[in-house]
């Protein structure tokens, strides 16, 4: 595995898998990493930046888990090509500006995280650009977990076609504790008595897959997070696709939770199907 910090040597690995990571790497990252193993031949670069466009919230940046050295031990043994781990001036050059690619609606209307973090799809688009235009990748692996990034991710780039022809990018389930809460960067700054208090999110959406209409589903996932003491940002049923409030109950849908918990804030999703009840 080679450790690059400039885009120079990027081009030998030319068509390979990309999986974008701000750090902290837990089993979720290391999971699509086997994902990209298992199904890929060409080579697969991770990309370790933490990056600051899509932070609102400056201690929110300066809070985040920085953990590079682990994260390195963590991917050797995996038989990546490349970690890039690129500087800020290295990403962000100051003599140049970066590409901002357009936003396509789901980044803008669904009222979920586009509301609650307002410039944060601005910052993840133009990162996803850059690494992408970098990098040069023909898949770019993501977990479900940011559920409506996957989604802004995924129309962004089926969009600019013409920029990346043939790069797919690939959804990959959401990775979990034994006990069920998501793994994410952030579950490091929870405090014990927090940790128990954030099952909440799990519980609400378990509540939402076993309910019978997204009535329902929205209810006991709001009467379930103020039990664990959780301040809601939002809990509701959504389009599996385009995050829209459904219009029938045949189609696709997806409950979407996010709540805090002192100053962590955490975010969890899980398929609804509400056509078989
Ligand atoms: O999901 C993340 O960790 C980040 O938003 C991403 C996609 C690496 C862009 O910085």
């Amino acid at each position: 595995m080679q450790i690059v910090q400039d885009s120079g040597q990027l081009s030998n690995w030319k068509g390979c898998a990309l999986i974008p990571t701000m750090g902290a790497l837990h089993e979720g990252h290391l999971s699509l990493v086997r994902a990209a193993a298992r199904e890929w031949s060409g080579p697969i670069v991770v990309t370790i930046f933490v990056n600051p466009t899509q932070f609102g919230n400056q201690n929110d940046l300066l809070n985040y888990p920085r953990t590079l050295e682990h994260d390195l031990e963590q991917l050797r043994p995996l038989g990546i090509a490349a970690a890039f781990t690129p500087s800020v001036e290295m990403v962000y050059p100051t003599d140049h500006q970066i590409w901002q690619p357009p936003l396509p609606p789901v980044a803008m209307t669904p009222q979920l995280e586009d509301l609650h973090r307002p410039e944060h799809f601005a910052g993840v688009a133009q990162v996803v650009a850059r690494l992408v235009d970098l990098c040069q990748p023909q898949r770019l692996l993501l977990g479900e977990k940011d559920y409506q990034q996957l989604r802004v991710i995924t129309e962004m780039v089926e969009r600019e076609s013409k920029r990346w022809p043939g790069l797919v990018v690939e959804g990959h389930p959401t990775i979990r504790e034994p006990d069920g809460l998501a793994m994410s960067s952030r579950n490091q700054l929870l405090t014990t008595s927090e940790r128990p208090r954030a099952l909440g999110l799990v519980t609400a959406l378990q509540a939402a897959s076993a309910a019978e209409t997204a009535a329902e589903a929205e209810s006991r996932m709001t009467q379930i997070l103020l039990e664990h003491a959780l301040h809601i940002d939002y809990a509701v049923v959504r389009d599996a696709t385009t995050l829209q409030p459904i219009t029938s109950h045949q189609q696709p849908s997806r409950a979407l939770v996010a709540a805090h918990l002192g100053h962590v804030r955490l975010i969890d999703n899980l398929a609804t199907d509400f056509g078989s009840a």
